[in-house]
């Protein structure tokens, strides 16, 4: 499949409905259901067309505890379909940066954060590689899914916490998820894949 935006943005509104957020029904993205076909878009999985239980979790906890965002300047680490940050921004966020590795991503977010009226900057690239970035509160929804993964990932929110930023990380308790650097804040049932599990949404500070 091409890579050209206009042609994925095309793909996405025609192939992935409009579907509301389990737990949250004020929210709405793109997902993929089983005749969407995402395979053809890309050879590695498109993860930000599918719910992952850690930013089901996350998202909900920003939206009921909106004071950990107001006024603030969010970081969305691994942001898939945006959902995280269109939480963050629904909730008050000053400012809403989301990063991913995949280029179609991207394309997602901007089409979510329309959807959902607020603003996102999405940028592509693997940010734990570069500078802690300039803002206020680090978001991770379910970024601790593979080893190497979640190895760059620490070492990149170690840095992040060491420089003053707060991190709140949201996850199934997935094999990587380093538990000694968590505080449980709350926990959530959420509908992963239809699938119900139970996700926290945790404080994350340096080793
Ligand atoms: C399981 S998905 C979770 C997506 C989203 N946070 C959510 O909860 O719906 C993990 C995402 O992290 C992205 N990712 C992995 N490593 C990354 C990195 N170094 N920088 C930015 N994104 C990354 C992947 O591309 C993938 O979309």
């Amino acid at each position: 499949m091409t890579d050209d935006a206009a042609a994925v943005a095309a793909f996405i509104q025609a192939r992935l409905p409009v579907t509301p957020v389990p737990g949250l029904p004020q929210l709405c993205l793109h997902k993929a259901d089983p005749a969407s076909g995402v395979g053809r878009l890309a050879d590695t999985a498109p993860y930000w067309a599918y719910w992952w239980a850690g930013g089901l979790a996350l998202a909900r906890h920003l939206l009921a505890h909106p004071h950990l965002v107001a006024g603030r300047r969010v970081f969305d680490l691994g942001a898939g379909s945006g959902l995280v940050g269109i939480a963050a921004a629904r909730a008050g966020a000053a400012i809403v940066t989301a990063s991913e590795i995949d280029v179609h991503a991207r394309t997602a977010i901007g089409l979510n954060a329309a959807l959902n009226q607020v603003a996102i900057a999405a940028i592509v690239g693997d940010c734990t590689a570069g500078p802690v970035p300039d803002v206020d509160l680090l978001l991770v929804g379910d970024v601790f899914y593979a080893p190497d993964v979640a190895a760059r990932v620490i070492d990149f929110l170690d840095r992040c916490v060491a420089a003053g930023v707060e991190v709140l990380v949201g996850d199934p308790g997935r094999a990587p998820l380093p538990l000694e650097r968590l505080t449980l804040l709350a926990s959530y049932e959420v509908a992963e894949a239809g699938t119900a599990r139970r996700a926290g949404v945790f404080a994350y500070r340096a080793a």
